[in-house]
């Protein structure tokens, strides 16, 4: 029965599985494609494809990563690309440097190039997401991200920036980028908003083209796709930003006509712009994943926009089709795909694909025009002629060109221009940099938090101030000039110091986050932790006037923390470049405003936390500047959202509370402790907690109880509501290893309020663990309300009790939908 139903899944979705909605490719915009005919490079084309098999044919269509094929794969297999993800370096390392990636370049490109068994060499497309800089490169020069680049409405700044991204590229022996987002974000509950330039379509087409032309050089020139120039690709294509809810990957429920005055506005300047690849979109059209969605692909992007370079898949998203798998997608190829990212799957792909060509299900002329496509780019790119990657002109000092000083100093205009000012009530700012000046707040000495996510890592967390040679916090940048001018700079993120400042900027901010880990169910800025609003109200209570610098990658409904402030600054994500900050805020040392602010939103900020609520509390085009002597009067402080609406899903993070959570022990005499700490031990020492090392130092919790009465508990700032959770089938999931297991009498509950807890027991479930074995425990929230929980009201949503001799790791507590044991419900 299981293997049935299991077997007949795909063929049921492909057939009972949405219908495409009709595309009338006549009412799309056309495009150009630059570049005239061409005899000469059509006779190459030809030429090397009549002596490719078809083996070496399919393989041109892969895509692996590096982490997952090594050079020999690619020599064997003729992969026709490669990639390095958001978390693939160099040897596995977390980070790396230009030499690293140097030395990994030449390592491919002989693979692909050097053949000794008489096989045609053709070389590799080697792609990576330099995105806002070339940022997974140590030492790299870190733009703002896109979001922050739309309020400078500026193309010729975005030019620049793509050709300064493109030479650092390829001083690192990388041929590609997966660059410009040209997603028109519609939802800033989407966790990729920030790598899209603005909501206004309009403003996205103009950036689309500029920074297709910087990546790129500008075709018809002869710095087109030269040394210094890398191959761009727009992404993703369609309707990324129009995702129902601001769901990444989600699907965008929208007619015809929305898809093209909003979503493809950035296509036909980039395709005009002469950008090579395209990528297809995550995502799906009104039920049809793009990655299957032939009239799009084919007849509009291929056909009606005149979109003759390739059209690159996503990562493994062909396998999210209905019929699809990551290693098996005949679908794809056949709606339009040239190549397929498969970054693990490449192998179960090629094997696939080489027999789907074979059997004809993937027709031959298909397949040809697929391989033509790729092998046009990689000549127009120069890539059979460019030589060893270690050994081009930029490559050979790469440390003059990444992270070098003039692009830094590009970097650092571009933060000047992409600040917006908010609020300047009293005409606080500029500030005299000859006062005393306090920088606080998380974000003040924090390149990390500046950056977002895609930097070093695909999330850009767990990095700290060492990993960005060459880079400066905000803070950093406004002490230096400062002291330059006389003044007294102290930075202390808590808002303590020495002496009583004139005069406190607060830099504050998302953490950071990339694709859908940064979807948001609403605009609330951190709900149930206002320390950021607490820190400026504690400096304000002291008299003590406050800038407040907001990071993120989104507009986000901060009204209270507006309030508090006498000014306040949208910095966006600014990266690597904080001084650019100090640039705006701080006046001359002999009193003159060096930089005026110069942004303009380009996405408008929200006036509560539900989204799409009309009007906003400030427009599309809002900015002060320094001559505008404006005051800004209290604004709303009503959210819009009632409990239920406030993220509940994760409470325990490497060992530690997540914001708006705090834990503690509580001893057999009813004591609390607290325990956000990595060592505590409750009052009567009937509980003991110590931290441990799991993935990183101390990032678990080592639990050891000597009395059956004590128990772990994390609690709510603010009771939450999981009704929803518990009928949609979720469980609590915790990460844990079984250290020590004498009784049977562990348990695990929900509280809810004084005297309300349902307890579910765990000693069976734990007991047929293997000790000494991390893993991830659910118990279905279902349980707990059968057990007694009020769901509506939970306020401490973890809560870990045993007998006497127990002792249990604990890494992550969250809600989850699986789990590697499923706890039953006790009847
Ligand atoms: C993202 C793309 C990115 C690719 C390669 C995907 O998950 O959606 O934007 O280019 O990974 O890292
Ligand atoms: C990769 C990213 C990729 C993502 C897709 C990550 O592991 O590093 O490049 O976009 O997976 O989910």
């Amino acid at each position: 029965m299981l293997a049935l139903t299991l077997s007949c899944l795909p063929l049921a979705a492909a057939i009972a599985g949405p219908s495409a909605t009709a595309v009338h490719p006549d009412r799309w915009p056309s495009a150009h494609w630059p570049f005239p005919a061409d005899p000469a490079l059509e006779y190459k084309v030809a030429g090397l494809m009549a002596k490719m098999t078809v083996e070496e044919k399919v393989g041109q269509l892969i895509q692996a990563d590096i982490l997952s094929a090594t050079p020999e794969d690619v020599r064997k297999y003729h992969l026709g690309a490669i990639l390095a993800g958001g978390n693939s370096k160099p040897g596995g390392a977390l980070t790396a440097d230009a030499k690293q990636w140097l030395a990994l370049s030449d390592a491919f490109y002989r693979a692909a190039m050097d053949r000794h068994d008489g096989r045609p060499a053709i070389p590799l497309l080697f792609g990576i997401d330099a995105v806002h800089g070339h940022n997974n490169t140590v030492g790299a020069t870190l733009f703002p991200q896109n979001s922050a680049l739309g309020n400078a409405r500026d193309p010729e700044l975005v030019r620049q920036i793509g050709a300064a991204t493109a030479a650092e590229v390829r001083a690192t022996g990388i041929n590609w980028t997966f660059a410009p987002t040209i997603a028109v974000p519609q939802d800033v509950r989407w966790g990729r908003s920030y790598e899209g330039y603005s909501q206004d379509p309009k403003l996205v087409a103009e950036y689309s083209r500029a920074m297709v032309e910087g990546l790129q050089g500008q075709v018809g020139t002869p710095q087109f796709l030269d040394d210094a120039h890398v191959i761009a690709t727009a992404k993703h294509f369609l309707g990324d930003g129009g995702t129902k809810d601001g769901k990444d990957q989600g699907d965008a429920e929208i007619s015809e006509q929305q898809l093209i005055d909003v979503h493809a506005a950035g296509y036909p300047p980039a395709i005009d712009a002469g950008v090579q690849t395209v990528m297809a979109s995550f995502s799906s059209w009104n039920g049809v994943k793009m990655h299957g969605n032939k009239a799009l692909l084919t007849d509009v992007l291929k056909q009606r926009m005149d979109f003759q370079g390739l059209l690159v898949g996503d990562w493994n998203a062909h396998g999210q089709i209905p019929g699809c798998s990551n290693t098996d997608c005949p679908i794809a190829y056949n709606a339009g795909m040239d190549m397929l990212m498969a970054p693990d799957s490449w192998k179960g792909l090629y094997e696939h694909t080489l027999a789907e060509v074979k059997s004809g299900t993937i027709p031959m002329a298909r397949l040809d025009d697929a391989v033509a496509r790729i092998l046009r780019v990689k000549f127009r790119a120069g890539l059979f002629t460019a030589g060893l990657p270690s050994a081009q002109p930029l490559a050979r000092h790469p440390d003059q060109v990444v992270g070098s000083p003039a692009h830094r100093a590009l970097a650092r205009r571009a933060v000047r221009e992409s600040l917006v000012l908010l609020k300047n009530n009293g005409g606080l700012l500029p500030l005299d940099p000859r006062k005393r000046i306090l920088v606080a707040g998380e974000g003040a000495d924090n390149i990390s938090r500046q950056c977002g996510g895609w930097t070093l890592t695909w999330q850009g967390t767990g990095l700290n101030n060492k990993d960005f040679p060459g880079a400066q916090s905000i803070g950093a940048g406004i002490a230096d000039q400062v002291k330059a001018a006389g003044g007294h700079a102290e930075i202390a993120p808590d808002g303590s110091y020495t002496h009583k400042p004139d005069v406190a900027v607060v830099v504050f901010g998302e953490d950071p986050y990339a694709e859908f880990q940064g979807d948001l169910p609403n605009l609330l800025y951190r709900p149930g932790d206002d320390h950021d609003l607490e820190l400026i109200r504690h400096l304000k209570a002291q008299g003590i006037p406050v800038v407040a610098v907001f990071l993120s990658g989104r507009p986000l409904w901060v009204n209270r923390e507006i309030n508090a402030a006498d000014a306040f600054v949208a910095a966006w994500l600014p990266g690597s470049e904080g001084e650019g900050v100090a640039d705006v805020l701080l006046r001359t040392r002999d009193g003159r405003i060096a930089h005026d602010f110069h942004g303009r939103l380009a996405y408008a900020w929200p006036r509560t936390a539900l989204p799409g609520q009309a009007p906003p509390q400030f427009p599309l085009g809002y900015g002060l500047r320094y001559t505008d002597h404006a005051t800004l009067g209290p604004l709303p402080e009503v959210s819009g959202i009632h409990g239920e609406q406030v993220p509940v899903g994760n409470y325990l993070e490497r060992g530690k509370p997540v914001h708006g959570y705090a834990a503690s022990l509580v001893g057999a005499d009813g004591d609390p402790v607290p325990a956000n700490v990595s060592a505590a031990s409750a009052g009567d020492g009937s509980l003991r907690m110590s931290a441990i090392d799991f993935h990183a130092q101390e990032d678990s919790r080592r639990l050891a109880w000597t009395s059956a009465r004590a128990r772990f508990t994390v609690q709510a700032r603010s009771p939450l509501d999981l009704d929803r959770q518990t009928n949609g089938d979720v469980l609590l999931v915790a990460t844990l290893r079984v250290d020590a297991l004498p009784g049977a009498d562990a348990w695990v509950g929900l509280g809810c309020g004084h005297g309300c807890q349902g307890r579910v027991p765990l000693g069976a479930a734990l007991a047929a663990l293997p000790q000494g074995r991390w893993t991830r425990v659910g118990v279905p929230l279902k349980c707990f309300r059968a057990a007694g929980a009020d769901m509506h009201h939970i306020d401490r949503p973890f809560e870990l009790g045993a007998g006497a001799g127990t002792a249990l790791t604990v890494f992550r507590v969250a809600l989850g939908t699986d789990a590697d044991q499923v706890v039953r419900c006790p009847r």
